[in-house]
C-alpha cells in the first residue's frame, strides 16, 4: 500500500520535457500580456532603470536589502572600473518580523541601519548626505525609480498598513526619526539588483534571478515595447527604440488563475492555508519558503492514511512550517547507508523515530520535491530567453536554494537545456552562474545611476 501511495506521488511530481515546454509557452504568453496591460497573471513591473550599467559608475552609497532570509545593511564603494568594495552586516530576520506591526518593521530596519552607521563611520554626525538604494523584494509598483507601492506581501509576510503604500517615505521616515544623514534615492527589487550588479562586472549577463525564500526574475526590455507605459513614457524614451528598461517580472505569480501548473493536493492545501491564497502559485511550488512544508504535508498525509510513523506522536509534525527547506535538503544529502542523518533530524526536531524504510521514503520524497522545483524553475528562465531572443549568455542566480539546495543548479540547467533543445555535451550557450549577495550592490549602482541622471538634468 505504501509503495502504491509513493508511486502516485512520484507520478504527480515528475514533470516531463513536453510539459516543461508547454509551461514555457504559457509563460511567454503571460509575459507578453503583462507588458500589454495589467491583466496577465505575471505583473511585469517597469522599474524605470533605463540605463545599461557600464561599469564606470563611481561613488559611495548605502543599501538596505529586505525580503530574503536576512535584512542586510550594505555600504558600497563603486570604483568606476567594473570593480567595487563593499561591507555588509546581516541581521537575521526573526520569524516574528514577518507578522509584526508596521511600526515594529520600520523600527527594526531603522535601528539596524543606525547601528551599522555607528560602527562603520564611528561618528554619528557625517558631513555629507549619503544616498541609499533600498532593495525591497516584494511586488511594488513603480512610477519612478525612487518609489515602490507595495501591491501585496509575499513569502509569508503579513504586516498590516503597508500594502497600497509607497514604502520609500516609510523608510525615509524611520531614517529621519533617527537623524541619520541618509536619503533614499532608489528602490529596486532583489532581481533587478542582481541583474544590475552582475552586469557591472560581467557584460554577458542577460537576466537576474532569485531562487531563495521566493523566486523571481528581472531582465531588460526595450522601453518602447512596454505597451502599458506608452502614455506615460517621456517622449525621448518612447521615440528611441534602443532605450532599455529593466522589468521586474514577479513571475512567482505565474498561473494564479490555476490553468496550467500541475498542482497536487499538497500544493492546493498549502495555498489554501497560506495568508494569501490564490497568490504566488508558481512560487509556492518551487521556492525555499515552501519546499519543506510540502514534505511535511506529504508525510502527515501518509501517516493519516496509516502508512508511516505508526504509533508515533505526530503533534510536532502537525505544526505548519516546522520543517523548513533545510529538511529536504539535508535528507537528499544523507549518504550514510542507514540514513542516520535523517534519523536524527526527524527524532530531534519532530520527535519521531523512523524505520529505515521510512527514511528511504523521506529521501525519495525530498528528491521528488527538489527535482520538481528545479525543473519548473527552468520554464521561467527559458521564457525570458525566448522573449529577448537570447541564445548565449549568463543568467545571474542568487538565493539560498540556488546556493545551498543539493543539485538545484544542475537539475535546473539540465531542464533548461531540455526545453531549449540543446545538446549539453559542450558548455551550455545559456549558463546559470552564481551571483552572491549582489542585490545590495545593485541598489547602490541604481542609486548612482539615478544621481547621475539628476546631475545631467541640472
Ligand atoms: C541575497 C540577496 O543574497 O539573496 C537578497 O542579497 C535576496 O536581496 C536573497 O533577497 C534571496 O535569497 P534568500 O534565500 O535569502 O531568500
Ligand atoms: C517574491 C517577491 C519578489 C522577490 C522574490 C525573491 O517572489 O514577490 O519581489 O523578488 O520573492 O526574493
Amino acid at each position: 500500500k505504501l509503495q502504491k501511495a509513493y508511486d502516485k506521488i512520484r507520478d504527480e511530481f515528475t514533470i516531463s520535457t513536453e510539459k516543461l515546454k508547454d509551461l514555457t509557452d504559457r509563460f511567454e504568453f503571460e509575459m507578453e500580456k503583462g507588458l500589454l496591460m495589467n491583466r496577465g497573471t505575471i505583473p511585469m513591473i517597469p522599474t524605470w532603470v533605463t540605463d545599461y550599467v557600464t561599469g564606470d559608475e563611481k561613488g559611495d552609497f548605502l543599501a538596505i536589502d529586505l525580503g530574503g532570509t536576512n535584512l542586510r545593511v550594505v555600504s558600497v564603494h563603486l570604483k568606476g572600473s567594473s570593480d567595487f568594495d563593499f561591507e555588509h552586516v546581516k541581521y537575521v530576520l526573526p520569524d516574528s518580523v514577518r507578522k509584526c506591526s508596521c511600526e515594529e518593521l520600520w523600527d527594526f530596519i531603522g535601528d539596524s541601519l543606525a547601528e551599522f552607521m555607528q560602527n562603520r563611520y564611528k561618528v554619528t554626525v557625517v558631513q555629507k548626505i549619503i544616498p541609499l538604494g533600498f532593495t525591497f523584494s516584494f511586488p511594488a509598483t513603480q512610477g519612478r525609480v525612487n518609489e515602490g507601492v507595495l501591491q501585496r506581501w509575499t513569502k509569508g509576510f503579513d504586516i498590516a498598513g503597508v500594502e497600497g503604500h509607497d514604502v520609500v517615505p516609510l523608510l525615509q521616515n524611520a531614517i529621519d526619526k533617527r537623524a541619520l544623514p541618509v536619503k533614499v534615492t532608489a528602490l529596486i527589487n532583489d532581481t533587478t539588483g542582481t541583474l544590475v550588479a552582475s552586469l557591472y562586472s560581467d557584460l554577458e549577463t542577460k537576466m537576474g534571478l532569485i531562487f531563495g525564500t521566493g523566486v523571481n526574475g528581472a531582465y531588460y526590455e526595450k522601453a518602447s515595447s512596454i505597451q502599458k507605459l506608452l502614455g506615460s513614457l517621456p517622449k525621448e524614451i518612447a521615440r528611441d527604440g534602443s532605450i532599455p528598461m529593466a522589468i521586474n517580472t514577479e513571475y512567482g505569480a505565474f498561473d494564479n488563475d490555476h490553468t496550467c501548473l500541475p498542482r497536487t493536493k499538497y500544493d492546493i492545501q498549502l495555498d489554501e492555508e497560506s495568508p494569501r491564497p490564490n497568490q504566488q502559485s508558481y512560487e509556492k511550488m518551487v521556492a525555499g519558503y515552501y519546499m519543506g512544508e510540502v514534505l511535511r504535508l506529504i508525510l502527515l498525509d501518509l501517516h493519516q492514511q496509516g502508512l508511516i510513523f505508526r504509533g508515533q506522536d505526530v503533534s510536532k509534525l502537525s505544526s505548519p512550517f516546522i520543517m523548513d527547506t533545510s529538511y529536504p535538503a539535508r535528507a537528499e544529502e544523507d549518504d550514510f547507508c542507514d540514513l542516520c542523518q535523517i534519523y536524527n533530524m526527524m527524532k530531534n526536531t519532530v520527535g519521531i523515530q523512523t524505520t529505515l524504510v521510512e527514511r528511504e521514503l523521506i529521501q525519495e520524497l525530498s528528491r521528488l520535491i527538489g527535482r520538481r522545483a528545479a525543473r519548473l524553475s527552468a520554464c521561467a528562465i527559458a521564457a525570458i530567453c525566448k522573449r529577448i531572443n537570447c541564445t548565449t549568455g549568463h543568467c545571474a542566480c542568487d538565493g539560498s536554494v540556488f546556493h545551498k539546495y543539493p543539485f538545484f543548479k544542475e537539475r535546473a540547467q539540465e531542464a533548461l537545456d531540455e526545453i531549449l533543445s540543446w545538446n549539453t555535451s559542450r558548455l551550455p550557450p545559456i549558463e546559470l552562474v552564481a551571483a552572491e549577495d549582489g542585490s545590495g550592490v545593485g541598489a547602490a549602482i541604481v542609486a548612482c545611476l539615478a544621481q547621475n541622471k539628476k546631475l545631467k538634468k541640472h
